[in-house]
């Protein structure tokens, strides 16, 4: 077998392509996200086919997809009804330019997404992701201080393992991995005020959660008064932080950093691109779980549920009915992209939600959420090598500790360790899930039943057993 990529088999008609070839051409080709490219490429699992749940790879092994792609794949794979209703957008009508031109699956998903936000968030720019939505609502923030003559509000308020992209402003206001990720990139320091980590499980010994709450609100309250709140023009937010490792803020946080918002003038974002869409049971989770009505709300991934690109940021009225509708002067929002409102992706995300109202899944979710995270907590309460179980609708981790009591340089290496030990354990007894260093997240197809909430977590707790035991030897 020649494994070149020059040869004539380019094309993906009438050849058969082996496992061995996509391996190469991917490691020859592709540079993934976060590779490491002082290092040579990794074997990655390859996915060939997917129907459901269920995930095959190159060799025919089936797999339980533990993060739901990537916290995405919402209705599950492989629906003829997302297929064909793609397919008849293309043919009708395959694209049209948002600069000069609507079309009638993006104004219809204006309408239908405006229906299901809370509060008075109705207006929307579409884009092709999460971290364009996020770069879109803080350009916004930024745009409209300027025009309310106040061009120094412009400091981002933002928290430590939240995570909101990979384009250079949201991976700016990003704080995952903040020691790795940013040791050899380049980021708007200049705009950013960093708030340090909110997560629970790191409060002292014999602290409350209320005490953790007040200290975490106080920390972002000092803040404003060091910088000064003229100065800063929005907080993001994560309703749970996700890759941070489904961090889930401590009760009556969000509602108080609204409140802190609202007192000083800063623009809430509730940065949803994983929370919404049903992960937590709900269109939106800022107030059907939280409390809160943001002032803008970012979404993507769940919107079409992974089937093609798509994401929005959604504005409050309250901070569109800020611009003079005089027309008198030009002040243009010079944002947007070539395929914002995109009206494939827009007949995805219609077709999504359909499927979604069709088949009661929000109602589904809440239903199995509690049998999920009873599930995830008595793993957590039976191993000595998991440190913290939580989670929230069918968004769960496990964090390990197997590397309590050794020194920071030694903990990166033991910790990875077990992320690792982890993975290769869970996928060879049939689960694929996501290893975060020392942690393991899980956030599956919203359509999940019962009795495979209950496959993914006994093979996740035969995965655990092993990971100890070898620890442990
Ligand atoms: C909360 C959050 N915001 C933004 C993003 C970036 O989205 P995308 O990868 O679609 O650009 C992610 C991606 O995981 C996310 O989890």
């Amino acid at each position: 077998m020649t494994l070149k990529s020059d040869q004539n088999n380019n094309t993906l008609e009438n050849i058969t392509i082996t496992p061995e070839q996509v391996q190469f051409w991917d490691k020859e080709h592709i540079i993934h996200p976060w590779s490491d490219l002082s290092d040579s490429p990794p074997d990655m699992t390859q996915i060939q086919k997917a129907k459901g749940i269920y995930l095959e790879d190159g060799h025919g092994n089936k797999m339980i997809d533990g993060p739901g792609g990537m916290w995405c794949v919402n209705i599950g794979y492989g629906r003829r009804e997302m297929a064909d209703a793609i397919a008849n957008q293309i043919m009708t009508m395959t694209y049209s330019s948002p600069w000069f031109t609507s079309n009638q699956p993006s104004a219809l998903l204006g309408k239908r997404i405006a229906e299901k936000t809370p509060g008075d968030l109705n207006s929307m720019v579409f884009t092709n992701g999460g971290s364009d939505a996020v770069d879109t609502a803080l350009r916004f923030v930024m745009y409209r201080n300027n025009i309310l003559g106040r061009p120094e509000k412009k400091q981002i308020l933002c928290r430590e393992k939240g995570y909101h992209g990979s384009s250079f402003l949201a991976a700016s206001v990003s704080g995952t991995g903040r020691e790795h990720d940013r040791r050899f990139m380049d980021t708007h320091e200049d705009i950013v005020q960093m708030l340090p980590n909110i997560n629970p499980y790191l409060r002292p010994e014999g602290m409350s959660a209320e005490d953790w709450c007040d200290a975490k609100v106080k920390d972002m309250e000092d803040r404003i008064l060091s910088v000064g709140a003229d100065k800063i023009g929005a907080f993001i937010a994560e309703p749970i932080l996700s890759s941070g490792g489904v961090i889930i803020p401590p009760p009556g946080y969000h509602k108080r950093t609204r409140e802190l918002c609202r007192q000083y003038d800063i623009v809430y974002i509730s940065d949803e691109v994983v929370t919404a869409f049903g992960r937590l049971g709900h269109w939106f989770a800022s107030e059907a779980v939280f409390g809160i009505i943001p002032d803008i709300i970012t979404c993507a991934k769940g919107l079409t549920s992974g089937y093609v690109p798509m994401g929005a940021a959604i504005i409050s009225d309250a901070l569109m009915k800020d611009f003079d509708k005089s027309g008198d002067v030009a002040r243009p929002f010079t944002n947007g992209y070539t395929y914002s409102g995109h009206p494939v992706a827009a007949t995805a995300a219609l077709t999504n939600m359909d499927i979604m109202e069709r088949e009661g899944i929000l109602d589904h979710v809440q239903d199995v959420a509690p049998h999920f995270q009873q599930r995830l907590r008595d793993i957590g309460d039976k191993y000595d090598i998991i440190g913290d179980a939580r989670g929230e609708g069918l968004l769960g981790c496990l964090e390990g500790v197997a590397a309590s009591g050794v020194s920071e340089e030694k903990k990166l290496q033991i910790d990875s360790n077990f992320g690792y030990m982890m993975d290769e354990a869970c996928e060879k007894r049939g689960l694929l899930v996501r290893p975060i260093i020392n942690m393991c997240v899980f956030s599956p197809p919203l359509i999940i039943t019962h009795d495979e909430i209950d496959a993914m977590f006994n093979i996740l707790e035969e995965a655990v057993i092993e990971v100890q035991d070898k620890l442990k030897s």
